[in-house]
């Protein structure tokens, strides 16, 4: 003969984090007070009274005392009545059970009807959610009653929930019987998954056993499912604890044999190795064998086991806002609270979602409550450190996102790696506030992974942008030209011009090349900040230095001057300078020309500010136009002579 235990046996999900969020809760006030007992197992209730857990019989008794709302939950007038009435309410509805009273709150169905065992406090819990007429039925027969009876009409709609623990397949039965002959029947599959599970499991051992202890609660709800389950495949026996089998029950049984175990969701790890090792004694009197069955529990193929430290694969069965649930294939159920599930608080949701398989290590194993904590968050570091690594070892780029601001620089998330910057890296200025950056996505370089640290990854946005703004420099080096054009922006004025970022470097515009105009100072034509066409005039590629003209060449008024005018041509000019040599006098804005000293008069001139002053008009004539050097020559003595040669002819 040999045991085999169920996949799937003992504490599920919810009933693991009632019993945690209650201890923790013990821990916290002293004392708790549940909404009746925690979970239907007396085992598991005495022990919990031990540790300060008390049950209320109502909500009325607990009042002024922080309370517990067990996994089962409650009516929406108990749970505000608990939430007036009691210091503090701890809500541990299993969330399973949570959303059936979402369902039944929010369905436009005129009625609701919910299958499953009307005394059982989740039942009761679930029609206290129900807006309008609600009905507990049994099984599919009660339903049709309901029609027959004219209290349910097939010209309403009806919404139909289960109970999280009924028997799978008499509700599938009942679902296809009460949709054939009812079309306004809404029928949603509430069974819980761990529930599915477990039937399934046990229903398969049962299949192969010839004998099944079914252990668990005897009010306990799934517990009794499991057991009618295993009924219909093998002599069945419901045992509480190993004090409930009763001796010889291997009698008649063959010696090949095959013994099932499997357990409620609400039984407790150590009562079924109780039972196991009971179980153990029977075979070992009736074969005298003396294999260890205890021992064979532990190495049971069937169960991997946990140790601190353990890095596991673990299947996602559920997703609440403060823990995930998994299977690890281990006899404890496993779950990862949400801060052991990613270092970005912002990502919880987007993490996992119910059948992602993911890396987890196991952080504490507690077998009185047969469960085991998990932490995705420290497989994820130890890999992220590893990737950190070899980002910083190939001075890579990554990208992140500046999740907030902290003492002496920010944070930044990329791929749920938690990365500090330092403010001397960030590339803001010394007394700029970080806050700019802020949700900004950034690219940066790791400059430091610190195992030691407890995971520390230092970055730097500072040598990301340098490193980009080198490539861009390097980039402008290899392509610029002659003539080239940029839109830049003045950066700094000079009395000699200004300087003008134009990308990767900033070029020089002379004064002179401001403008076709003549200008006083760079100031009086621009000022920082503006944004100015330029071109390239030359450049050093040795010195990195570009001369810039803003100049438009379409604008040249020596283009203009050459259509418009020509030598010998009389015109006239405005005196803009006087110099030793000469006077130059404004054309056109843009082309001056040059009246010699030798040109200014018939008569010898020695002092030029005696004879002209700037701003006065002349007539003068053109006498030459340099088009190679832009320059032009004018004379008043060319004028002063015709007139003089005309006044002569007159008197002749
Ligand atoms: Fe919840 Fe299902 Fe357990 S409803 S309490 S996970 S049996």
């Amino acid at each position: 003969m040999w045991i085999e235990i169920a996949d799937k046996s003992g504490f599920c999900f919810g009933v693991e984090r009632a019993i945690r969020l209650t201890e923790e809760a013990a821990e916290r006030f002293g004392e708790v007070w549940t909404s009746g007992p925690l979970i239907h197992n007396p085992i598991v209730t005495k022990s919990l009274e031990k540790k300060g857990v008390h049950i209320a019989d109502n909500v009325e008794s607990a009042a002024g005392k922080p309370l517990v709302i067990r996994s089962h939950g409650v009516s929406a007038q108990t749970g505000i009545k608990a939430a007036e009435l009691c210091a503090e309410v701890i809500d541990a509805t299993c969330p399973f059970v949570a959303k059936i009273h979402k369902i039944v709150s929010e369905t436009s169905a005129e009625a609701v009807v919910v299958l499953g065992d009307r005394t059982h406090p989740e039942v009761i819990g679930i029609m206290g959610h129900a807006v309008g007429r609600v009905y507990a039925c049994a099984g599919a027969d009660d339903i049709e009653g309901l029609f027959t009876r004219g209290e349910l009409s097939d010209n309403e709609d009806v919404a139909l929930v289960v109970q999280t623990t009924f028997d799978r397949g008499r509700f599938e039965e009942y679902s296809e019987r009460i949709a054939r002959n009812h079309s306004r029947v809404k029928i949603y599959d509430t069974i819980c998954h761990a529930t599915s599970e477990r039937q399934r499991n046990a229903e398969e051992l049962a299949k192969r056993a010839a004998l099944m202890i079914v252990v668990g609660g005897r009010s306990s709800s799934n517990t009794g499912a499991l057991a009618a389950i295993c009924a219909r495949h093998c002599r069945t026996v419901f045992a509480e604890s190993a004090a409930d089998i009763p001796r010889q029950i291997l009698s008649g049984l063959r010696s090949d044999s095959l013994i099932g175990i499997t357990a409620g969701a609400s039984t407790p790890v150590y009562t079924i190795k109780e039972v196991h090792e009971r179980m153990n004694e029977e075979i070992r009197s009736v074969n005298e064998n003396e294999e260890d069955f205890a021992a064979l529990l532990e190495a049971d193929q069937s169960f991997i086991k946990l140790r601190n430290g353990m890095r596991v694969k673990a299947t996602v069965v559920s997703v609440s806002d403060r823990e995930v649930c998994v299977e690890v294939g281990a006899k404890q159920t496993g779950y990862i609270a949400c801060e052991e599930l990613t270092n970005n608080p912002e990502a919880v949701a987007a993490v996992v979602k119910v059948g992602d398989v993911i890396d987890a290590i196991v952080i504490k194993v507690d077998d009185s409550t047969g469960t085991a904590a998990l932490s995705k968050k420290r497989v994820d570091t130890a890999l992220s450190l590893e990737k950190m690594m070899a980002v910083k070892d190939a001075n890579e780029t990554i990208e992140g996102v500046v999740s907030n601001v902290v003492k002496g620089g920010v944070i930044v998330f990329s791929d749920n790696t938690r990365i500090f910057i330092p403010a001397s890296q960030t590339g803001i200025p010394r007394n700029g506030s970080l806050d700019v950056l802020l949700k900004q996505t950034v690219k940066l370089k790791i400059i430091e992974v610190n195992d030691q640290r407890g995971g520390r990854v230092v970055g730097s946005i500072k040598l990301a942008n340098k490193e980009v703004r080198d490539a861009e420099r390097a980039k402008f080096w290899e392509n610029i030209e002659v003539g080239q054009k940029f839109v830049g922006e003045v950066r700094s004025i000079e009395d000699y011009g200004v300087f003008v970022d134009i990308g990767a470097v900033d070029g020089l515009v002379r004064t002179s090349e401001l403008t076709w105009n003549r200008v006083g100072h760079p100031k009086d034509i621009v000022k920082i900040g503006d944004k100015i066409n330029v071109i390239v005039k030359s450049y050093d590629p040795e010195k990195k230095r570009v001369s810039l003209s803003a100049k438009d060449p379409d604008d040249n008024p020596w283009t203009k001057f050459i259509d418009e005018y020509s030598k010998g041509d009389v015109i006239k000019a405005t005196i803009v300078s006087i110099t030793e040599f000469g006077a130059f006098a404004q054309i056109i804005p843009g082309v001056d020309g040059l009246i010699h000293i030798s040109q200014i008069s018939t008569e010898r001139v020695n002092n030029i500010a005696s004879v002209l002053s700037v701003g006065q008009e002349v007539e003068v004539k053109i006498i030459e136009i340099d088009t190679e050097k832009n320059r032009v020559s004018l004379s008043i003595k060319a004028l002063m002579e015709e007139t003089a040669s005309d006044d002569s002819d007159d008197e002749e």
